[in-house]
């Protein structure tokens, strides 16, 4: 899609340009957002969601959160904010468990062409993580460098499913930025759910974990495994676009294997999960570009599983105000997932065995029931760390977890500046599925000094 000229100029009529400085919000403060020019005609757009729930303490920060969604090309702004965390939910009712009980939260349509974010000329979408990450260090510095009060917030970035992919290199950017001293926030630490984090560990889990619970039989297993067999060597002879093609073929295979398993719960039928609809995180739909053709049949029914489409593009546009006409929430995501078709199975380990020795913390937390990111493929790519406190971590004591009656709803295991929750009874959206004990979860990870 591109935009036209006179819509550049409406932009600036309206102030989008000026956003980041001047700022939009709601007259009492509580909520902020904005459009940021990361790079020419590459356009950010973010929303700052002030905590009604703070409280001061000076020997721990309030803190604020950067959620990061999947995808490539799923809103932060759309999914994370009405689906998992943020203060309404989809039909504009409070929700009980928003993490603003813990934290600031800030949501932003990462990479540019995401949700309300967009390119003007699709040159100008990302091809790699890398370059996603350094457009959001600019976004960081446009909000944090010339405040002092939001400096005062340690960032924790927590992100979902490819947003963890993000997470890591933002985390690296973000760390050479500080030293710099281009960029001035504290950055708290990383947590990375259900995480895209090594594509080859993951599609070797599937077959064997469908197979240990009856979702397939042999004659699927032999045949996944040789697809994951031919990813592998593919992503050795440094074939990426193939492997991606790939892992396609291997979506398929296991879906009519399965008889239509959800990737994202594997006790569940495909899209009988209900965020699963509108997420598509690492989804074959997407792969498919059958992304746009989904949202114009979301849009066309209202109250139906269209639901979040038609409230973002419906009244929470309206909210913002700053919406430029010709931006349909969504509309460029099927161009961000094609555009990352090249870096999509790049693991990202190295990345988070970086931030294991500069001393960040980092979160890794998993939903059992989750398959496109399964905790049996999680814990294999932690095995795979080069950081020198791996064996005492796995040797660690595993604390049960509970919330609010004695059943068993997850395990902690900690060891240094490495954290490792197993959220049981959850698929690949945990806040979703267990919203208790991922609240309270993100009250640790944040230090935070609510109750
Ligand atoms: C709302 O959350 C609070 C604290 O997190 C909890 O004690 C209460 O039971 C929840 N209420 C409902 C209706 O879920
Ligand atoms: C700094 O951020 C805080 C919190 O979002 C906001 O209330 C305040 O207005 C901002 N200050 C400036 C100068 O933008
Ligand atoms: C890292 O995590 C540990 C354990 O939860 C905590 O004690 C420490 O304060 C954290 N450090 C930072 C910088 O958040
Ligand atoms: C949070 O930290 C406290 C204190 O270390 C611990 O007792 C509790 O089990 C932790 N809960 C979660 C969900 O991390």
């Amino acid at each position: 899609m591109k935009i036209s000229s006179l819509l550049v100029l409406l932009l600036f009529f309206n102030g989008g340009i000026l956003t980041a400085k001047a700022g939009f919000g709601t007259p009492d403060g509580s909520e902020q957002w904005g459009y940021a020019r990361v790079r020419p005609k590459a356009h950010m757009f973010w929303w700052l969601y002030r905590s009604p729930y703070r409280v001061e303490d000076p020997s721990r920060p309030w803190p604020i959160v950067l959620w990061l969604q999947g995808g490539p090309g799923g809103s932060g702004v759309g999914i994370g904010n009405f689906q998992e965390v943020g203060p309404l939910d989809p039909d504009l009712k409070p929700r009980n468990s928003t993490w603003l009980r813990k934290a600031d939260l800030l949501f932003v349509d990462n990479p540019v062409g995401t949700g309300f974010s967009f390119v003007e000329d699709t040159d100008a979408l990302v091809t790699t993580d890398e370059e996603a990450a350094t457009d959001l260090t600019t976004l960081l510095k446009e909000i944090f460098n010339k405040n002092e009060t939001l400096q005062k917030s340690p960032l924790y970035i927590v992100a979902e499913s490819y947003g963890g992919k993000y997470a890591v290199t933002l985390g690296l950017s973000a760390l050479w930025a500080i030293e710099a001293g281009d960029l001035k926030l504290k950055l708290g630490g990383i947590a990375l759910g259900d995480s895209w984090i090594s594509p080859e560990d993951f599609v070797f889990s599937w077959g064997p974990l469908l197979k240990d619970v009856s979702r397939l039989d042999n004659n699927g297993l032999v045949k996944s495994n040789s697809l994951a067999q031919k990813i592998k060597e593919e992503l050795q002879n440094g074939l990426y676009e193939d492997a991606t093609n790939s892992w396609s073929d291997l979506e398929n295979v296991i879906s009519m294997n399965s008889n239509s398993v959800d990737f994202y719960n594997f006790l569940l039928d495909s899209a009988a999960d209900p965020v699963s609809l509108t997420a598509l995180e690492l989804s074959k739909a997407i792969a498919l570009n059958r992304y746009s053709r989904y949202l114009d049949s979301m849009r066309a029914t209202p109250g139906g599983d269209g639901d979040l489409g038609s409230l973002m593009n419906g009244p929470i546009r309206k909210k913002l105000t700053i919406i430029p006409p010709d931006v349909i929430w969504g509309g460029q995501s099927g161009d961000v997932f094609s555009a990352l078709s090249g870096d999509f199975m790049k693991p990202r380990i190295n990345e988070v065995d970086k931030l294991l020795r500069k001393g960040v913390n980092v979160t890794v937390y998993n939903g059992q029931l989750d398959l496109i990111c399964a905790t049996k493929g999680t814990e294999a790519w932690i095995e795979k760390l080069k950081w020198e406190g791996l064996k005492e971590f796995q040797a660690a004591y595993r604390t049960p977890l509970y919330c609010g009656d004695d059943l068993t709803r997850g395990f902690l295991k900690s060891y240094k500046n490495l954290h490792f929750y197993w959220i049981l009874e959850a698929g690949h959206f945990v806040p979703v599925d267990q919203p208790c004990l991922a609240l309270k979860m993100v009250g640790n990870i944040t230090q935070s000094p609510a109750p």
